[in-house]
Formats: structure tokens, sequence, C-alpha cells
């Protein structure tokens, strides 16, 4: 496996230990056969070798309520918060739903965006990729999901755009990728997005 450390010291002039680069995978779905959940798994096959995604869940979490962030938290909340605090960039692989970001993924965005103050989202490198059986690539979802990243000054890869429609047909009954056409495109966005992060950090979870 070849290991990430875009240089080799970090602010504080220690040196960064060569390892993979921690990349959240956020799946916009909760649908046991989602188009998105296999193109998230698919994307992860694909991945350079130095990247290390992983699929952070979002289906258990309460939705938000200011009110339950001034005691204990919900254990869900502090369950994702604590994950998503370990990662370095975050990979959105979502569905839209009525020209948007499904619910289930705007809370998390919320959730992960309070205490105020202490947003799990600020300056982690991300990509979208959004996904839709239908033809005109949830392009409603994609871009709500960027204005969001805007104020939550998350840098989002800018190209290539991923807007992946008539994906329907392109899974195996096993879950696996079968479409031989969609394939270097979906390497393309990853090896973008792996390069995208490298550019951003200069140490892991610093930005360069
Ligand atoms: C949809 N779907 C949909 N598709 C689309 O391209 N644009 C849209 O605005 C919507 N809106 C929408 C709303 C709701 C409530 C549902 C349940 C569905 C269809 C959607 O793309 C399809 O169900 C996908 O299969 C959902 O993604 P997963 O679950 O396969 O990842």
């Amino acid at each position: 496996m070849r290991l990430w450390a875009a240089h080799g010291r970090g602010a504080n002039g220690r040196q960064i230990m060569p390892r993979p680069l921690r990349v959240a995978t956020i799946v916009g779905s909760l649908r046991r056969e989602s188009f998105s959940r296999k193109t998230a798994n698919a994307l992860a096959a694909l991945a350079p070798d130095h990247l290390a995604l992983e699929i952070v869940e979002i289906g258990d979490l309460p939705l938000y309520n200011e009110d339950l962030d001034h005691g204990e938290p919900p254990a869900a909340w502090a369950r994702f918060r604590e994950e998503m605090r370990g990662q370095e960039a975050v990979l959105f692989v979502t569905p839209e739903y009525n020209r948007s970001v499904p619910g289930v993924l705007k809370n998390a965005i919320d959730v992960g965006s309070r205490p105020y103050g202490h947003s799990i989202w600020a300056k982690k490198p991300g990509a979208v990729v959004s996904v839709t059986p239908g033809a005109l690539g949830a392009f409603g979802a994609n871009h709500h999901l960027r204005q969001s990243a805007v104020f939550l000054d998350m840098p989002l890869m800018p190209q290539p755009e991923a807007y992946l429609a008539g994906v329907g047909t392109w899974f195996g009954e096993d879950g696996t990728l079968q479409n031989e056409k969609a394939q270097p495109f979906l390497e393309t966005v990853i090896t973008a997005f792996a390069d995208w992060c490298d550019k951003l950090l200069k140490g892991p979870g610093e930005l360069a």
C-alpha cells in the first residue's frame, strides 16, 4: 500500500509518519439496496491505495434539536462526531430527493456542524457524487450540498463534477459495479479526489 504524507513535516515541525489518508464516506440513503451505497463501495474499490475510505453511518442520528446540545447530547450524535473527528476528508455519495439532499443527509450535516465552534466539517476537503436511476444526475442534490459546504468552510472538489444518471442498471446481483463504461469515470473521480486532498492537506488534518 502506498502511504500518504503530502509533506514531511506538520505545522509544529514534527515529522509526519506516512500512513493512509482517512476519508469518511457519507451515503445519503438508508435504503438496503441503495444505488448510492453501491456507488460508494465501487468508488472505494477503485480508489488509489493511499486513501482509506470508510462509510460513517448516519441512519441512527436523532433529528437535530439544539436543546439537546445544552446537556449531554444523544449517544448517536456523540458517536458520529467522534468518528468524524478522526477523518481528514469527506466523500459524499447521495441521491436526490425532490431536487435537494435527502433529509437524513441534511440532518447529519446539521448534527456535525454543532455545537457552535466545534463543527466536524470545517477545512476538510470533500467531494460530491450525486446518484440517480433517473436522467438528470441528481444535480439539485449535488448543488444544494455544495451550498451548505460553502457555509461550513469545506473545500469541495470543483472538477470533475459527478452527476451519475441511469445507475439503475449499473450493478449486479452481488452489488458490484458491472457497467464497464461507468468504471473509468468513477476511477477518474476518485483519483482526482485523492489529488484534491493531497493538494489541500499539507499534513494530517492541516490545510496547506
Ligand atoms: C426520489 N427520487 C428522485 N430522483 C431524482 O433524480 N430526483 C428527485 O428529485 C427525486 N426525488 C425523490 C424523492 C423521494 C422521496 C424518493 C424516495 C425518491 C428517486 C431516487 O433517485 C431513487 O429512489 C434512488 O434509487 C434513491 O437513491 P438510492 O436509495 O438508490 O441510493
